[in-house]
């Protein structure tokens, strides 16, 4: 049969008495008032509650309340997780591809009809997400996901040997990796989540799953919608863990099972080095080469030419910036702006930055909530003294308040120095750091943007001159995975800009695009000759 043609799910909008906004507004209330959610482990189709010290996921707008707490997954549990999940390899792997796809087409209609208020509501609280951006990531990006899946897997599928000698049928058939999946998510996307286990998921795997332990609510939502849209129950093992020893022993366990077939991750480019190092160590155990799957980290550039609409590049700067407070893997965080264009560029950008509102995720009223953590407002402000140190120049913002919540105000620095710390290093918050170039410079300029960082994940050009944009274009070719022009550097919708950087940003696999598929199956060429 064929899949149902599938659309991006449109965003809504709540408006003021929208019916959207009063059912979000009793999301939010009941998820306040029946936390903290004690989140489980799910391991062989049940919920495991652990004894042992309890990890809070707080809510960053507000960190005296918890929105969830979790027990440590143990090594034990983990090899006990795995043991489960390769016993359910076989079934699921058999299951007709329409059923397991129709699986996830009805997980996307949970999320965007039943689930929506309340899937939206955890991403707010527990993620620091306002309204907005939580719409378009855990009720949109998420539904996508599950659809276009089910879509982008039956196009993969599709793909079969257009020749055939006389007598011969030949045929590719998709298998499963042989062995289980290991899914390690991010904090900042609810949707990516849903992706990371859900494509290895519809491709037949079977999956081991760690969440971030700063979306662990959401995280176990998607699995709830999951098991409610038909998921076999041993699919995905769910395995909640904090940061630091806990996880290293987690994911020693994992990385060290012979039937350990593939890692899809999504997190720093420094973790995702290890984890590979640690790959490489054990390659000697595995009955498979292992799949390695990663989005990481980002240095995402905006270049604006002179001849660029200066209003609208800096408004795309400003939402490039600072939605979701910097915390995209695809946020801008290096600025290139024209000597012609400095005076009148920073002045737009400076008094719209000023309107931003920063505040709690539940008034409907901030264009900026809380960054995620404590960690992260501190590395935020220290990353603003690096700046100051090195010869920065604070233009606005540069400072917070962690009283309630932990909110930095959104700020934009100007340097001279295009190898300011906050010109390189990923800072992953609220900071826009500006280099002005010579107008003479352009193709210096584009030389500079490609070579000072070792990133590649988004950027923008801004330009109303094709001959401009033309050279921009080649000569910043591998300086990112996604390239906007005349566009904010945010934003990939699934199956229109398929995501994924290269270089230090990722194995350049493409969420929201059928490639991305290919890397979870194991194709069999089977000649038949009559
Ligand atoms: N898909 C997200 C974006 O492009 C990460 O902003």
């Amino acid at each position: 049969y064929k899949l149902p043609v599938v659309r991006n799910e449109p965003n809504l909008h709540y408006t003021v008495n929208s019916a959207e906004r009063a059912a979000l507004k009793e999301a939010l209330a009941e998820l306040e008032a029946a936390a903290p959610f004690e989140v489980p482990a799910f391991v062989g189709g049940k919920e495991v509650q652990l004894g042992g010290e309890r990890t809070v996921q707080p809510m960053p707008h507000n960190h005296q309340k918890a929105l969830a707490t979790f027990a440590t997954s143990t090594p034990e549990l983990t090899s006990e997780a795995i043991e489960h999940a390769l016993a359910a390899q076989k079934e699921w792997e058999q299951m007709p591809f329409n059923d397991r796809a129709a699986i996830f087409l009805r997980a996307a209609d949970l999320v965007s009809g039943k689930y929506r208020a309340k899937i939206c509501a955890a991403t707010m609280l527990g993620q620091g997400k306002n309204v907005w951006q939580a719409e378009i990531d855990a009720a949109a990006e998420l539904a996508d996901f599950f659809r276009f899946g089910a879509s982008q897997c039956e196009q993969l599928y599709a793909q079969q040997p257009t020749e055939n000698s006389p007598g011969v049928w030949n045929r590719s058939e998709y298998r499963p990796l042989e062995g289980f999946v290991f899914a390690v998510t991010p904090f900042n996307f609810t949707a990516i989540s849903g992706n990371l286990v859900g494509a290895p998921a519809l491709t037949g795997n079977v999956l081991v799953w760690k969440p971030s332990p700063t979306a662990t609510y959401s995280s176990w939502l998607v699995l709830q919608i999951l098991l409610e849209a038909g998921l076999p129950k041993n699919v995905i093992q769910f395995l909640p863990c904090p940061n630091g020893e806990a996880t290293i022993s987690l994911v020693d366990r994992v990385l060290e099972h012979r039937m350990f077939a593939g890692l899809h991750f999504t997190g720093s480019t420094h973790v995702f080095r290890q984890l590979w190092k640690k790959i490489g160590n054990n390659v000697d155990k595995y009955l498979s080469y292992p799949r390695i799957v990663g989005e990481t980290g980002g240095k995402n550039f905006q270049l604006v030419h002179p001849s660029a609409d200066v209003r609208a590049a800096a408004i795309g700067a400003l939402r490039g910036a600072f939605e979701y407070q910097g915390q995209k893997c695809s946020a801008l965080s290096r600025l290139y702006v024209p000597k012609s264009l400095e005076e009148e560029f920073f002045k737009v950008l400076v008094e719209e930055v000023e309107k931003i509102s920063v505040g709690s995720v539940t008034e409907f009223e901030h264009f900026m909530g809380p960054v995620i953590s404590q960690q992260s407002y501190d590395k935020v402000l220290s990353y603003v003294e690096k700046a100051k140190a090195a010869g920065g120049k604070v233009l606005t913002g540069g400072v917070g308040d962690n009283s309630k919540g932990f909110f930095v105000k959104p700020t934009v620095i100007k340097t001279q120095d295009p190898l300011s710390p906050t010109m390189v290093d990923e800072i992953f918050g609220p900071v826009l750091t500006a280099y002005v170039y010579d107008d003479a410079k352009f193709e210096e300029t584009c030389k500079l943007i490609d070579e000072t960082t070792t990133y590649a994940l988004t950027g923008c050009i801004w330009s109303n001159d094709r001959a401009a944009t033309v050279k921009a274009s080649a000569l910043l070719r591998h300086s990112a995975g996604n390239f906007y022009i005349n566009d904010k550097s945010t934003g990939a919708v699934v199956g229109q800009q398929p995501f994924g950087g290269a270089r230090g940003s990722g194995t350049n696999d493409k969420a929201g695009s059928l490639n991305l598929f290919a890397r979870f199956c194991q194709i069999r060429s089977i000649k038949e000759t009559f």
